[in-house]
């Protein structure tokens, strides 16, 4: 098997993307194995399926696609194929494309793979670019800062503006460097067509309630009358900020 010029390499059971900044990636890289020393499993966010991956020229994120809350009892990794194009790790990559095209904070994507089996069945993995010294936001030493907070609200805002639905929109996936806001995890996520992303749009609302949600669960280094205080201004921020 050989890497197409489009970046695609298909066997027929499973087809890989690549990113073509990156020609050298095989199959083998979205296995945790592949890296021996150099992966080790995130411990902070996230459901237990990704890893660091020290490597040159970037250090990079594997993620293999798992299944949360009640689902994952039945089916934890396998999901039911209908075609390459759909599946869960081709839709990631794509939208990441679309988003940076967009100037939004994400991160780069490398490659992504689908693993078809038993004609029904496949399993997914995708290799992003690590995002150099991010933290998780509940765990950022600068969660008591306001401007945090600010640009937290501000990035959201850009998403939304771009009719962005995070489905997924929590502390875990909202990542901070020292100056700069990224949202990652873009599984399920869609992007909005014009006629429903009017202001208020109930799905805007909906990534909003989430996000405070999980504010109110993970940010307990805060009071509550903090987290109330830096609510509004993320609020505010949002509010204020203009395409
Ligand atoms: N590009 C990235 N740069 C730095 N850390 C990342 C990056 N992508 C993911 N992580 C870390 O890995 C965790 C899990 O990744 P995520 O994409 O949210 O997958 P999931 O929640 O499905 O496990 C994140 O909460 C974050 O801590
Ligand atoms: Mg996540």
């Amino acid at each position: 098997m050989t890497l197409a010029a489009d970046g695609y390499m298909e066997s027929g059971k499973s087809l890989l993307l690549v990113s073509p900044e990156y020609e050298g990636v095989t199959p083998s890289w979205f296995s945790p194995g592949f890296w021996g020393g150099q992966a080790k499993p995130v411990t902070s966010g996230g459901r237990g399926g990704a890893w660091f991956i020290d490597a040159e020229p970037a250090n990079l994120v594997l993620r293999h696609y798992r299944r949360g809350g009640l689902m994952a009892k039945l089916a934890e990794k396998t999901y039911l194929f209908s075609s390459f194009e759909r599946a869960r790790s081709l839709a990631e990559f794509r939208l990441l494309v679309k988003l940076r095209s967009l100037g939004l904070t994400v991160p780069e994507p490398i490659a992504a793979i689908v693993w078809k089996y038993r004609v029904f069945w496949y399993q997914a993995a995708i290799v992003v670019k690590r995002i150099p010294g991010a933290v998780t936001f509940a765990d950022s030493p600068s969660l008591g800062d306001e401007d945090v907070w600010r640009k937290l609200g501000q990035v959201t805002r850009q998403f939304h503006d771009q009719g962005l639905d995070h489905v997924d929109l929590n502390c875990d996936n909202v990542l901070v460097t020292g100056d700069q806001v990224y949202l990652i995890d873009f599984d399920r996520c869609r992007l909005v067509t014009e006629s429903v992303t009017g202001t208020n749009a109930t799905w805007k609302q909906g990534n909003l309630n989430r996000l405070h949600r999980s504010i109110e669960k993970r940010c307990t280094s805060l009071t509550s009358e903090q987290r109330r205080t830096y609510w509004d201004i993320l609020l505010q921020a949002y509010g204020h900020s203009q395409r």
